[in-house]
């Protein structure tokens, strides 16, 4: 199963392909349904694309095999009030994108339960742009001993190195140029934080990310390492527990706003060999 919200692009595509290789004799099944309980109440709900019959038009020349696509009634068939509700763990909806986006990844927990319940996937897979809400997914899987095991596909990026979102129409021609710089300046900190081993010099590091995106005219909501399995927050470099790090067990994430739009991303720390 591949978990949507529509208006199909080439990074969920890659999704739909994994899935159909990880077992070419099971069915791959899309869902498309654009959760309202993710949104908070000044979001992009209402002017999220829904492009439902160009999504399947995609989808067919892509080895899907069904969509599902719910109303709202389906999914939640009882007012808020009389919903079973879950939600997703403190230590990992703790900032990032649950900082500005309070009940987000309670609203996608919910969901993915549902979707998972209806569809039944033996697998499911999700992409490593939306990072933090990956590592919530394994834990749903996980903590309620789901069915479903959780597999991660690689950000797809245009040729400048911005990750395909459906987010990414909403930019003008010039604020499109300066989205990629996103992905540049996470890069060049991540290989610099490689030869970091103290969370002072990786706290100085996220700072200067900080600035430059800001001096490219980005707003930055957050650019953080964390722990890339847990998501732990570096630990207070004046805390006498504060030993040496290793940064290769780091993920470097980030948050900014181009005009109106919000754009995220995130990168590993990897050595080149
Ligand atoms: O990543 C998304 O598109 C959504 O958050 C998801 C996982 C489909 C839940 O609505």
């Amino acid at each position: 199963m591949v978990p949507t919200m529509g208006n199909l692009h080439e990074g969920h595509l890659r999704l739909v392909d994994a899935a159909g290789e990880h077992n070419t004799s099971a069915s791959v099944v899309v869902s498309i349904f654009v959760n309202p309980t993710q949104f908070g109440p000044n979001e992009d709900f209402e002017r999220y694309p829904r492009t439902l019959a160009q999504d399947v038009e995609r989808l067919r020349s892509r080895g899907c095999d069904a969509v599902w696509a719910p109303t709202v009634d389906i999914m939640y068939p009882f007012p808020a009030e009389g919903r079973i509700g879950v939600t997703a763990p403190a230590e990992l909806a703790d900032g990032l994108c649950a900082g500005d986006r309070p009940g987000h990844f309670d609203g996608v927990v919910s969901v993915v339960l549902r979707l998972f319940s209806q569809v039944l996937p033996h697998a499911a897979f999700f992409g490593e742009k939306d990072y933090q809400q990956l590592q919530i997914i394994r834990r749903l899987a996980s903590d309620l001993s789901l069915m479903t095991t959780i597999h991660a596909v690689e950000t797809v990026r245009e040729s400048d190195g911005l990750a395909m979102s459906s987010r990414n129409q909403y930019l003008s021609a010039a604020e499109r140029e300066t989205a990629a710089g996103l992905y540049r300046v996470l890069q060049e900190q991540a290989s610099t934080a490689l030869h970091a081993s103290s969370a002072g010099t990786l706290l100085r590091l996220q700072r200067s990310g900080i600035e430059q995106l800001q001096t490219l005219g980005f707003e930055p909501e957050y650019f953080e390492f964390r722990h890339a399995g847990n998501l732990a927050r570096l630990p207070d470099p004046d805390s006498v527990h504060s030993g040496p790090i290793d940064p290769t067990a780091l993920r470097l994430l980030a948050a900014a706003r181009l005009g109106s739009t919000r754009l995220i991303d995130n990168v590993a720390l990897v050595r080149q060999k």
